[in-house]
């Protein structure tokens, strides 16, 4: 047996090897099956038995290498075809350093609401996304606002000249939601909503809210002060009691402001009352020392609101409620100046928890 001649074309075939192809070839011929370095590895019973130890340690050492050789060369040149891909990849920029690709960090409100997701989808509800440009319908007439109804004026609109609107709230998607779905579903809707409104610290023209349906055969209020209690204990990982005042939204009809027990309060120091009496021994300066702060507007929904999403009122319940994701990523991450968030200051980004 010649090893020396097998030895040499194989060095002689490596070189040669220049794509992945290549070297799927070279493997079927000399290490495959039935390739020739098997075949010699299975000739050594038929050779002399007193050469036969030698033999099979040089062949074993002529395998293994062949092995290694190839492995190595086949990584290098598969390297090299995946690189040359991305390079003709118009999006990616194989060129930016690598320190580069590891800045930045989430923006609050990314971070917020797919928390709030996260909670509201492990509660069954599905995640909705509607868009922020809405008709006139959607936005108003849809959550029973009719044109001329003082309601419109509790929200100063950006009207296009085409007679859309921006959303003033994600309300605008509960008639869509409801035809989607049918009687019985429950969904949010997180997204960016526009008001025409002046700035300051605890203003914006822009900002984020998420809506919220549960409809079905027999929903009551009961239902939605349970979900609210369990998805606010869940974001803010502590236990959260909830109250309802009555208010008024169109939409609704009881309609409630919902309250939290303050987060920020020390437990040990602070039971929510349920009066509204101020007292200086109880809460903190954040809650005004009421133990509550105002979280979300929300009710059962509105009789005329269930029809016009096509839903049978008299066999049908529902609640509904809307709130804020800036202002939870304001609570949450203890920002006290709204205007930071659309302000793309880096600083501000960075010092958020990720
Ligand atoms: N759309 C209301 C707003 O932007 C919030 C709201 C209140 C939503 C009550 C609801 C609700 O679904 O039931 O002020």
């Amino acid at each position: 047996m010649d090893l020396t001649k097998i030895k040499k074309e194989i060095e002689a075939e490596l070189q040669k090897l220049k794509t992945d192809a290549d070297c799927s070839t070279f493997h079927q011929k000399y290490l495959g099956k039935s390739g020739e370095v098997t075949r010699l590895v299975q000739g050594l019973r038929d050779i002399d038995p007193s050469k036969r130890a030698s033999v099979g340690a040089a062949l074993n050492e002529l395998k293994k290498s062949t092995e290694e050789r190839l492995f190595s060369l086949q990584n290098e040149i598969k390297d090299k075809e995946f690189k040359n891909k991305l390079m003709q990849d118009k999006l990616v920029d194989i060129t930016i350093p690598e320190i580069h690709k590891k800045q930045g960090t989430l923006h609050p409100i990314t971070l917020i609401t797919s928390e709030v997701e996260e909670v509201f989808a492990s509660m069954g509800f599905i995640i909705e996304d509607g868009p922020e440009i809405a008709t006139e319908f959607e936005c108003f007439e849809s959550v029973n606002i009719p044109k001329n109804h003082p309601a419109r004026d509790m929200q100063d609109t950006f009207w296009l000249n085409d007679g859309r609107v921006l959303r003033t709230h994600t309300s605008a998607w509960q008639n869509h939601m409801m035809k989607k779905y049918g009687p019985t579903f429950r969904a949010i809707c997180p997204g960016r909503c526009f008001r025409n409104e002046a700035i300051d610290a605890s203003h914006e023209n822009t900002f984020f809210q998420v809506e919220g349906m549960m409809i079905g055969e027999d929903i009551s209020i009961s239902n939605l002060v349970y979900f609210m209690q369990e998805a606010l204990t869940a974001v803010f990982k502590k236990n959260i009691k909830v109250r309802l005042r009555p208010s008024y939204y169109s939409f609704v009809e009881p309609g409630f402001d919902l309250d939290a027990s303050c987060i920020f309060c020390d437990d040990s120091r602070s039971e929510p009352s349920q009066s509204d009496g101020v007292t200086t021994s109880k809460g903190c300066n954040i809650c005004k020392h009421s133990t509550w702060i105002e979280f979300c507007g929300c009710g059962m929904i509105h009789p005329n609101v269930l029809e016009m999403g096509g839903i049978d009122h008299k066999k049908y319940q529902g609640f509904a409620f809307g709130f804020g994701l800036t202002r939870l990523a304001m609570m949450r991450y203890g920002i006290d100046e709204i205007r930071l968030f659309n302000s793309g200051n880096l600083e501000f980004l960075k010092g958020v928890p990720q």
